[in-house]
């Protein structure tokens, strides 16, 4: 199945279960964006502060692929743990081919995981087969946003025939109904229904972003699964396409994945972050505590690469970074820690034993660490520890 599939599934939402009308923007303008436009603005932490049952609840998650030439797998997942209730963002950050889009499209469904659960309102859709699994995706739960918005909307349709596109195969309602629900789709994100004329090269690229996204929320989803989709806009609309998602989550209780190498906009709207490293989660909790001072080696590397985020006891690269030569990268380390070869903190049980999440050191709440010296790494950077900065994470900010 493709990522146009996963469309497919959202455009026919409405065969099984028709879809509530979408709420009518309070925009006393529809061609300006309901969200504010205070860049960065922070956010009132929503499903933190107010404990629900999880929407999505992905345990043991397992993903590998084959070599193009046969032998063993290679395994891109293991054994991954990701929480979202509803009104709930939360962020997904890890370096390049750390498997974050792997983890989006096994939580789609799109790529199938070797073992684990996936489990929506506690069904697991990592499950379903044949046609239970058809009538899952035609429900339209779960939408992708991705990075190009040109993923999604078909550049020869007009942007209202792309956004209606899966009401009209799910043969929902009469042309009028369906033309409504595209317009208050279209004002939902922020744009003049209008713009339902235009084609996609006729919008700028935040209102791409916003149409792709009117486009997912017309669906009625639960969760959106939201790949870098601020990473290809200008800083002006990447912070109005946060605020809309922000926004979105509390008007719609959707819960929503943000994938992104953003840090700091990040720090902006979710609640809770999962750093993945290597295809493994090493630290996992409420986003203000996990920026402000990571428990983990490789989060405290991370941040100390993202110039906008600055944490209590911030750390500079230097003091993180393994003072070991490359080569020391393979055999040594294989079995043990996932970070180990780039660890300087790493000693002989990081070489023979993965630290499991709930490793002994792990703090209290749902703040968990993939570490074994997570209560100790930190003492060995105190003689050259920078001075204490601003924090700007939301929480902090807040307190
Ligand atoms: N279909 C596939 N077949 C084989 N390997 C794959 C496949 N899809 C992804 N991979 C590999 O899985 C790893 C994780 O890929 P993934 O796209 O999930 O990373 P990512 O964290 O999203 O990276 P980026 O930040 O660059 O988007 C990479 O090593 C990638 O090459
Ligand atoms: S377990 Fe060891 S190698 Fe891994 S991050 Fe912790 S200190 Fe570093
Ligand atoms: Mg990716």
């Amino acid at each position: 199945m493709t990522d146009t599939d996963l469309d497919a599934a959202g455009r026919a939402a409405s065969a099984a279960t028709p879809p509530t009308p979408p709420t009518p923007s309070t925009s006393p303008t529809p061609s300006t964006s309901p969200i504010p436009s205070t860049p960065s603005a922070p956010s009132t932490p929503s499903a933190s502060s107010t404990p629900s049952a999880p929407l999505l609840h992905v345990e043991e998650l397992g993903v590998s692929f084959a070599r193009p030439g046969g032998g063993r797998r290679i395994r891109v997942l293991d054994d991954v743990e990701l929480t979202v209730r509803p009104g709930e963002i939360v962020g997904v950050v890890g370096e390049t081919g750390s498997g974050k889009t792997t983890l989006a499209r096994a939580i789609a469904g799109l790529t199938t995981p070797d073992g684990g659960r996936v489990l929506l309102d506690d069904r697991d859709i990592a499950r379903l087969r044949g046609r239970a699994r058809r009538r899952f995706r035609r429900g339209g739960a779960i939408q992708f946003v991705f990075q190009d918005p040109l993923r999604s909307l078909d550049p020869e349709l007009t942007v209202g025939a792309s956004v209606g596109e899966g009401l009209a195969i799910a043969g929902v309602g009469s042309r009028a109904q369906r033309a409504e629900r595209v317009a208050g789709a279209l004002r939902q994100v922020g744009l003049d229904p209008a713009v339902a004329d235009r084609l996609p090269a006729q919008l700028s690229g935040g209102q791409r972003q916003r149409a792709s996204i009117a486009r997912a929320v017309v669906a009625d989803p639960r969760l959106l699964l939201c790949d870098e989709p601020v990473s290809a806009l200008d800083a002006s609309n990447r912070n109005h396409i946060l605020l809309l998602l922000d926004e979105l989550r509390r008007r719609l209780a959707l819960g929503i994945v943000v994938i992104s190498h953003d840090l700091s906009s990040l720090a902006g709207i979710a609640d809770r972050v999962v750093v993945l490293y290597r295809g493994r989660v090493v630290e996992a909790g409420p986003i203000a505590d996990v920026f402000t001072r990571p428990r983990h080696p490789y989060t405290a590397l991370l941040i100390a690469s993202a110039p906008d985020i600055h944490g209590r006891d911030r750390l500079a690269a230097a003091q993180l970074r393994s003072q070991r030569p490359d080569d020391d990268a393979t055999a040594r380390w294989a079995g043990g820690c996932v970070f180990a070869h780039r660890c300087r903190f790493a000693t002989d049980v990081c070489a023979q034993t993965p630290p499991s999440q709930d490793a002994a050191g792990r703090p209290a709440g749902d703040w968990t660490v993939a570490c074994h010296h997570t209560d100790t790494w930190r003492n060995q950077t105190a003689a050259t520890a920078t001075p204490t900065t601003a924090v700007t994470a939301r929480k902090e900010s807040s307190a």
